[in-house]
């Protein structure tokens, strides 16, 4: 179905045509002055040139043709030239009637669905999870959401770590302690053990133990590197080794990853890339690309018009050992292959923009991606704490993930209890799924490229821009609802009839603005944008809930479309929401 603008830019083309002047000029967009109008057209005074008249006279003539309108209440000429509009309270009670029909809710689809590879997550494995690898997972996971609804295939990949020198310092670390272990044993040819010499808890006290003393002891840190090498050219004891340690270390990236409601299509790592390498830096030596530089290979990517120095990528270290940049040109072959992707979105901490710039440039001069294939970098911010510095735990250290999310539910969980007497077991589950909204709508919520203070007070208020308070409005709907049924109320009956006042004309001018939110969001790239959408939302639902009588409304055909907003407001909240990765509860 068309959407509300769409119809408005119909008419508006229309009465444009009919007056002489080009359709195209006639295009709505959202009033810059609400006081005045809910709409407007500037097409007048894009016009004025081509036409050689004075904006104000053509606009006279576009509205000479919309006399007798369906789709506006009132138009208004005003100097230099806009037409301001209002919307009709018929035609814009039509249009959310038959937007409550639609699955889509009038969101319009992409014309030409292409297969986007997002690459999204990125945890190193074996190392914990910590608030840096949060907005990752949050932003990414809400692009996949947003870009399937607007009609892409999209494919999510984690593409964790898994082959570099923390690889190596866990397998050092553990020769050290456990050097009995037949994956040490060269001469060992029996079968593996199906059990990992370790848990997850050691596997984590592992990594840091071995990456502080490769900090103080220089052969201890020679020995990582060695091990990181021979693990990459397949050494057995330590590919077998290195399963283990994958093995365990999925198992519980997979439980983190459920709790933040994020999830991936494909769980693949940089090691998966190791098999393309070869070939890959063949090629790049036989065509010329790459040179030899103090004894490492590397392809030049600067340009003429650089303006700050980007050095040259590297693809081997002197050692032949491969680097990160070597395992992501080695993945972009790999999913050439795999899906020939329209595009490749990789959602990562904005720190890593010289190294993606490293990439792509060396990816497009060496062809390994065909010339129309988009290579984009969205890098985020930074997620700071109160003081403006890294988010950190109370003692200053890496906050591990798990340990913020309970930090908010166990906040969120007070807040609830003390707002009403819920059973316990019951106000823990609500504190969880309302947490999750508080922090991926405060992480959301903000333009994805800069940082933002985690405020943990702020985000788990339930007033104010929060997800809190959208999941609150939500549940105002649902009980509202619960009640008219249980007064013998039918949802499904009557139709959506013209608004009567502002607030409730103002709700439905909201709602009919939810697919240009949703699409326009993932256009831009910019899920914040469907916050702000949704906030509007839920404050014009809140104002027209304090204004109107809903369930004591007299008059039935009345009330029954009053129960119709209703439901199409949840409707929309919900799908926002859904969008954004996280879900309401049914009490709060
Ligand atoms: N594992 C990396 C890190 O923690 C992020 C990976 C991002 N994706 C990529 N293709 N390089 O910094």
């Amino acid at each position: 179905m068309l959407g509300l603008t769409e119809r408005m830019d119909k008419e508006l083309a229309g009465a444009f045509e009919k007056a002489g002047y080009d359709p195209a000029l006639g295009k709505a967009v959202v009033s810059n002055r609400p006081d005045l109008c809910e709409y407007q057209c500037n097409g007048a005074m894009a016009g004025a040139k081509a036409y050689k008249k004075a904006p104000f006279m053509i606009a006279e003539d576009v509205k000479a043709q919309l006399s007798d309108t369906a789709v506006f209440s009132s138009v208004e000429v005003v100097k230099p030239g806009f037409l301001n509009l209002k919307v009709d309270e018929g035609f814009l009670a039509d249009f959310l009637q038959e937007m409550d029909g639609d699955e889509r809710l009038g969101a319009r689809k992409a014309e030409k669905p292409e297969t986007i590879l997002l690459d999204y997550g990125g945890p190193n494995v074996a190392k914990p999870l910590h608030v840096g690898h949060l907005r990752s997972a949050i932003i990414g996971e809400s692009l996949k959401r947003l870009g399937r609804f607007a009609g892409h295939r999209m494919i999510g990949d984690i593409h964790m770590g898994d082959w570099g020198l923390q690889m190596g310092l866990i397998i050092t670390e553990l020769r050290h302690r456990k050097p009995e272990l037949c994956y040490f044993d060269d001469s060992f040819n029996g079968e593996y053990p199906a059990e990992a010499p370790f848990t997850i808890s050691e596997l984590e006290e592992i990594y840091p133990t071995a990456s502080a003393k490769s900090k103080e002891d220089e052969a201890y840190k020679n020995e990582a590197l060695e091990a990181t090498g021979l693990l990459q050219q397949g050494k057995a004891g330590y590919m077998a080794l290195w399963k283990q340690i994958m093995k365990v270390s999925v198992a519980d990236l997979k439980k983190n990853y459920e709790k933040l409601n994020v999830s991936f299509d494909l769980w693949k790592a940089e090691s998966d890339a190791q098999p393309y390498i070869p070939d890959m830096v063949e090629y790049m030596k036989n065509e010329g690309f790459a040179y030899e530089d103090q004894g490492a290979l590397v392809v030049d990517v600067k340009q003429e018009d650089d303006t700050k120095e980007i050095p040259p990528c590297m693809l081997l270290k002197s050692d032949g050992a491969s680097l990160y940049t070597t395992t992501d040109l080695a993945t972009i072959v790999e999913r050439m292959d795999d899906y020939d992707p329209d595009e490749i979105l990789y959602v990562v901490d904005k720190r890593q923009e010289l190294h993606f710039e490293q990439v792509f440039r060396c990816a497009r001069k060496t062809g390994l991606v065909k010339k129309d294939t988009k290579l984009t970098f969205l890098g985020f911010g930074t997620m700071n704490g109160k003081d403006g510095k890294p988010f950190k735990t109370r003692e200053g250290g890496v906050m591990r993930l798990e340990n913020l999310i309970a930090d908010i539910n166990e906040e969120m969980f007070r807040k609830i209890v003390e707002n009403r007497s819920v059973k316990d077991k019951e106000a823990e589950e609500t504190a969880r799924i309302v947490g999750l909204s508080a922090i991926k709508y405060g992480d959301l919520s903000n333009q994805a490229t800069k940082d933002y203070i985690f405020d943990v007070d702020r985000f788990t208020s339930f007033e104010g821009n929060t997800g809190p308070y959208i999941l609150y409005t939500i549940v105002r709907i649902k009980s509202i609802l619960n009640r008219f049924c249980e007064e013998g109320g039918d949802l499904t009956g009557g139709r959506i009839l013209p608004a009567q006042n502002a607030s409730e004309k103002n709700l439905m001018l909201q709602l009919s603005g939810f697919g240009n939110a949703a699409i326009g969001a993932f256009e831009e790239k910019a899920p914040h944008r469907l916050c702000a959408y949704i906030y509007d939302v839920a404050n014009a639902f809140n104002s027209f809930y304090h204004e109107t009588k809903i369930l004591g409304e007299e008059d039935a055909s009345r009330k029954q479309s009053l129960i119709h907003v209703l439901i199409l407001t949840r409707k929309v909240l919900e799908n926002c929401i859904d969008l954004l990765g996280f879900s309401a509860p049914d009490r709060m």
